[in-house]
């Protein structure tokens, strides 16, 4: 168990208290367990803020110099997993202190003046954010990129477009994935967003009010990549509006993975038959050996309900916190960390296996034959030779029944049957009753013809 390496001790917290904090609440309390996944942006904060006071002349420069030789042997200690993490510091803040005051003595109990963990807190989940948003958006290009390739394949291949799961018009394969690249295209300007809103240094803050010594925030802003300082010393140790919009961005990411997902579930259906999965994305019974099943795209979908739930959880955790710190905020670090490892394997996962997807586009076509999906260009054609589209609607409507009452489909009605339901039908018809003709006739931007698709991705390309 995580929890037997840790160390114990009988430490008071501190001279305030009479007693030592009883085990079940050291356990209840800490955060170490978690937080400490923050130590790379807690020992930056901390050498920002060092730097800041020695500049300043709050702490002296032998004072620096020990703080950054203690730290970096911190680091060291830290990244070859020899560090000894403690749950009587409580958390990630306090265990490094602690080692850095054991390392270099006076200098590291001086790092802490002018600052609180509060705002320390506040600062590290800023960094560990915009850190995590910069490997998202790697990540959703590394998707775009990857159905933009399945895409270009398969511009020209005919799909049937469904509304309500029924046959409605034909689209084209890459059309159909170039909606994910869309969606995918607003979910990293989301993250771009949101990190430019969370891109503000707390420190300086201290515990709720400020500090009384002369400290230069802009600098450590500055030292850290901060765009600039939280305004107001309550808000910037209370915010968490950051870790909210971060997991509603992820929340609308794994809402776009899950759609993709039910349609890759529900195209592989034997029943269905549009695509395969490669083999090493799927698994198969226990019991019954024809089986294989999309299990990542089920888990994909499954685990949206997961991301959801912790913005849910952040939510609620917020709402009714008066300012400024309160403890509650410790509970924002498993739902944040969760999110985002969910949202990173996912992506991972499907920028590896979209290259893999095997299309079938006999069974695409075949499907494109029984739902009449060009009915809607047999009405257009007719509004072209001067029906109004109600009529003509109606028209195609009534050939519908017919055709559906033969078992066949329009195309396969004869001129002259079809010439029944309205005079202006001429020979040119077939032409708008073929599936290639349908697709290439919605020749306009954001339209499915084959050149739309092609010119679509080269600028979904250059937007890359
Ligand atoms: N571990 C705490 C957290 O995650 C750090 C801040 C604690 N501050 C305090 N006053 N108890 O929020």
């Amino acid at each position: 168990m995580l929890i037997a390496t840790f160390i114990m001790s009988d430490n008071t917290w501190s001279g305030r208290f009479a007693e030592p904090v009883s085990e079940l609440v050291k356990r209840y309390t800490a955060s170490v367990f978690f937080d400490r996944r923050m130590a790379a942006q807690d020992i930056r904060g901390s050498l920002a803020h060092a730097k800041m006071l020695a500049r300043q002349g709050i702490i002296g420069a032998q004072d620096l110099a020990a703080i950054e030789g203690g730290m970096a042997q911190i680091a060291g200690e830290i990244d070859a997993g020899s560090f000894e993490w403690s749950l009587d510091a409580e958390d990630v803040h306090l265990n490094i202190e602690k080692r850095l005051t054991a390392l270099v003595g006076d200098a590291g109990k001086r790092l802490h003046t002018g600052r609180s963990r509060n705002d320390q807190v506040a600062t590290d989940i800023r960094l560990w954010l915009r850190d995590c948003i910069d490997d998202i958006d790697g990540l959703l290009r590394n998707l775009q990129a990857a159905l933009l390739d399945v895409a270009e394949r398969h511009a020209e291949t005919p799909l049937p477009g469904f509304t309500h799961l029924q046959v409605a018009q034909p689209v084209t394969f890459g059309h159909h994935l170039l909606a994910y690249v869309e969606m995918l295209a607003r979910d990293r300007s989301r993250f771009a967003d949101a990190r430019r809103r969370m891109n503000r240094l707390p420190l300086g803050a201290a515990a709720l009010a400020g500090t009384t010594f002369p400290i230069d925030r802009e600098f450590v802003a500055q030292e850290l990549g901060f765009d600039g300082v939280c305004e107001n010393s309550l808000d910037a140790v209370s915010d968490r509006d950051f870790a909210i919009e971060f997991c509603a961005a992820a929340s609308l990411v794994m809402t776009h993975v899950s759609r993709f997902s039910e349609e890759l579930i529900l195209w592989m259906s034997p029943r269905v038959g549009f695509i395969d999965l490669a083999d090493r994305f799927c698994t198969g019974s226990s019991i019954m050996p024809q089986k294989k099943n999309p299990d990542v795209p089920e888990l994909a979908r499954g685990k949206t309900g997961r991301v959801y739930g912790h913005l849910m959880g952040l939510l609620t955790l917020m709402k009714g916190q008066p300012l400024a710190y309160n403890k509650d905020n410790q509970e924002d670090k498993e739902p944040l960390f969760d999110t985002a490892d969910t949202l990173i394997d996912t992506l991972r996962i499907f920028a590896d296996m979209v290259p893999g997807v095997r299309v079938k586009p006999e069974n695409m076509a075949a499907a494109l034959r029984q739902g009449y999906a060009t009915a809607t260009d047999l009405a257009d054609y007719l509004v072209k030779r001067g029906l109004p589209f109600r009529d003509a609607h109606e028209a195609v409507a009534r050939a519908v029944r017919a055709a559906e009452a033969k078992n066949c489909d329009l195309a396969d009605l004869p001129l002259a049957e079809l010439q029944a339901f309205s005079p202006l039908i001429g020979k040119d018809v077939f032409d708008v009753l073929t599936v290639a003709g349908s697709l290439a006739a919605r020749d306009h931007i954001g339209g499915t013809a084959p050149v739309q698709v092609k010119a679509a991705i080269a600028r979904a390309r250059l937007r890359l």
